[in-house]
């Protein structure tokens, strides 16, 4: 079957971004809550499983998977769906095969992911002072995840850093993220926080509006907008005295649903068709009825004919309520 799947407002569905854990051996404080309750491992479903369910949207049309978490490189034996997934890049019907990661275990992992065909990856880092790391993550290592990009870069991965924008906490430290990560050879996205799942903080006080930082950013460089592409929901510019990218990825300040191409399954093999919406479809039941795909295939179209036009995100001091009740780290983005 070749015909992508197309939603009711005309966009093809052909990226699919797979939580492969809602656990993390971090716990960014705009991310998870100090105490989380993480799914019991019986509901997990097998990697076989998630393996066949990729393959079912292989099928259907999918042509970008990315593995994220929670932590994707903290599933036991993850490396082994990688290297099933990997397979479809050879044969030429997955274009792309990517994770977002918190970096921790990448010099473990890099090299036996570029050799899976993985060219790219997207590393979460905040800040680059290593005590407001440990505040921002809880407690991770910043040398480490330094030293897993390194080892990726020697393995040829491409990298992009991801780093939410966060007022009062890294809102000053922007342009030297900026330097940091163009002088590595690395492109960078900004992320306004979004209000999934109950933290710790009041996400009121940890928003920054992207607009405003563009505004700051543009007072020392020069940013040029440009057409770069991933598939994802960042606008770039090109950042002429660095010669780097930077990535603005804007759900409160300008939404990007309209040409939205993706789905998100868990690792209970629940679907969500929008990151900021409750709704989601059940695949385990279908995936566990019958051997063949049939179910699962009807129970994808089925899901995705009701994928919703956009996101109801608000941040605001009267809404003290997420938008959404699940964290971030159900569907990992
Ligand atoms: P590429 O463009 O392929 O490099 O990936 P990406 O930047 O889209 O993916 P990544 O997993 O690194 O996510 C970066 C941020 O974008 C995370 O905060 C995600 O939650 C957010 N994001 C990704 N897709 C969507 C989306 O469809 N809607 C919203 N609101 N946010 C998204
Ligand atoms: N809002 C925006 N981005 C978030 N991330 C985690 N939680 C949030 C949030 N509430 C980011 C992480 C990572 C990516 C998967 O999502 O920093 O880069
Ligand atoms: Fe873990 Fe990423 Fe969430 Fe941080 S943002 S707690 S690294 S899943």
């Amino acid at each position: 079957r070749i015909n992508p799947i197309i939603d009711p407002f005309g966009r093809t569905i052909d990226y699919l971004r797979i939580s492969v854990t809602d656990r993390c051996d971090f716990r960014c404080t705009y991310c998870m809550a100090e105490n989380m309750n993480f799914l019991p491992k019986k509901d997990l479903l097998t990697l076989e499983e998630l393996h066949r369910l990729a393959a079912t949207f292989i099928a259907l049309g999918v042509k970008k998977i990315r593995l994220t978490g929670g932590e994707p490189l903290v599933r036991k034996n993850v490396m082994q769906l990688i290297r099933d997934l990997s397979h479809y890049l050879e044969t030429g019907v997955l274009e792309e095969l990517t994770l977002t990661t918190n970096g921790s275990q990448l010099t473990r992992h890099a090299a036996e992911l570029a050799h899976c065909g993985v060219k790219r990856i997207n590393v979460s880092m905040d800040t680059l002072d290593a005590d407001k790391f440990r505040e921002i993550t809880r407690w991770g290592d910043l040398q480490r995840v330094q030293e897993g990009i390194a080892a990726a870069q020697a393995a040829g991965i491409k990298i992009k850093i991801n780093a939410v924008a966060l007022k009062g906490f890294n809102e000053n430290e922007i342009p030297e993220l900026l330097r940091w990560a163009h002088g590595e050879g690395m492109d960078l996205t900004l992320i306004e926080t979004m209000p999934m799942g109950e933290v710790n903080a009041d996400r009121t006080d940890q928003y920054l509006p992207l607009s405003l930082v563009r505004a700051r950013l543009s007072d020392q460089f020069t940013l040029a907008d440009i057409a770069y592409k991933t598939g994802g929901p960042a606008r770039y510019v090109m950042v002429e005295e660095t010669g780097g990218k930077l990535g603005f990825i804007t759900p409160m300040t300008h939404n990007f649903c309209e040409s939205c191409n993706r789905v998100r399954l868990t690792c209970t093999g629940t679907l969500f068709m929008c990151l900021g919406q409750e709704d989601a479809a059940d695949l385990r039941t279908p995936l566990r009825a019958s051997g063949d795909n049939d179910l699962l295939m009807q129970a994808i179209e089925k899901a995705i004919a009701r994928k919703p036009k956009g996101h109801d995100f608000i941040i605001d001091r009267r809404t003290r309520t997420p938008s959404v009740s699940r964290h971030m780290s159900m569907t990992g983005g």
